[in-house]
């Protein structure tokens, strides 16, 4: 079978992407699947195998610094639509089979390209239109999970036509310091601050609103970071539970992928039977209250009463050399590429 792995993309985690289909790429039965290559760089144009293969040169000095001119929400759908008028046309997509868009954060992760399959006709990896759009944004995934019954972080919701109605003072009542605020729609922690004071919360404020309209003020849980990957489509399984152990202030775009001693990981999670099985059965209820397909990695904050509180769902996780989801399912017994196989046949079941 011929598949398409779509990759790089106009979001902020463009980087962090063309490091996650890196791997995937390597780890793919290559006598089992065709691989075609398509690349979509920071302009949105789409590139075909040869020449997408430069977007996955490991050598690029730019691949995984942020780049911060490249925020990811100035986007033009007609550009996208233009080219893949143009893709269809040299009968790219047409050739395939079934595809694994691996793109993070904006069009890649929030039902836009899952959207464009779909009308394309084409199977694919991962989360349908629904549960994508409604995962990517933290403020509607919150509700949802609320209405779930499922713990999540207090926060407030600001849009940025009423940035002028919001009162630090009452926030900070509200939610207690120090807070994080974070765009709605945006991965990898790119545009989150944490902030303990009145000139932090405006200079947060404007940064989270580079990249989204919408922004979330957050309380700040005290608990461990536990995280658990989720496989599956209507009976989803979990993997062993990790942890973060941020080595930073907190577990910031640097500390994942830049700074070396940004985060120590625990994998598996150091945790009794009873807590691990709570943290599974936990995050396949998120997965089921979202509506989610395939794979997602669903983070947490155990606190140290042993509530667990949803901190957010990833519906196309990082699968780059330090990324959890792939090394959780590797120490439960899935390898890499069998993982691969996997998430590649529940695509066209
Ligand atoms: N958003 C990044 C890729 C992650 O969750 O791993
Ligand atoms: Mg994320």
């Amino acid at each position: 079978a011929k598949v398409g792995i779509i990759f790089g993309g106009k979001s902020a985690e463009h980087e962090v992407s063309l490091q996650s289909a890196k791997n995937i790429v390597d780890a793919i039965d290559k006598d089992k699947y065709d691989v075609v290559l398509l690349g979509i760089d920071k302009d949105g144009k789409w590139h075909l195998n040869d020449q997408s293969s430069y977007l996955l040169n490991e050598e690029n000095p730019k691949l995984i610094q942020l780049n911060k001119t490249n925020k990811g929400v100035a986007i033009v759908p007609g550009e996208v639509t233009d080219q893949l008028v143009n893709l269809s046309g040299s009968e790219a997509l047409g050739q395939l089979d079934v595809v694994f868009p691996i793109l993070h954060g904006t069009l890649g992760e929030d039902g836009s390209i899952q959207g464009m399959l779909r009308l394309a006709n084409l199977p694919f990896v991962g989360t349908g239109v629904l549960g994508s759009a409604v995962s990517m944004d933290k403020d509607i995934a919150k509700r949802l999970l609320k209405e779930a019954g499922i713990s999540v972080a207090k926060s407030v919701t600001l849009t940025k036509n009423k940035r002028d109605q919001i009162n630090y003072e009452e926030v900070k009542t509200k939610l207690g310091l120090p807070m994080f605020i974070k765009p709605a729609n945006q991965g990898s922690s790119v545009g989150v601050s944490k902030v303990r004071n009145e000139q932090e919360f405006n200079a947060g404020i404007n940064d989270a609103f580079l990249y989204d309209h919408k922004l979330l003020i957050e309380e700040t849980v005290i608990g461990r970071e536990v995280e658990c990957a989720v496989l599956g489509n209507e009976n989803p399984i979990a993997s062993l539970p990790g942890e973060i152990l941020p080595q930073t202030d907190f577990y910031s775009y640097e500390s994942k992928y830049i700074d070396e001693k940004g985060a120590d990981l625990a994998i598996p999670a150091d945790l009794t039977d009873e807590l691990t099985k709570k943290v599974q059965e936990a995050a396949v209820e998120v997965f089921q209250s979202l509506n989610c397909e395939g794979l997602a990695r669903v983070d947490f904050f155990l606190k140290d009463d042993g509530e667990l509180v949803v901190n957010e769902v990833n519906t196309l996780p990082g699968f780059t050399r330090i990324s959890m989801y792939p090394k959780l399912w590797d120490i439960s017994g899935i390898s890499y590429p069998e993982l691969i196989n996997k998430l590649i046949e529940l695509a066209i079941e």
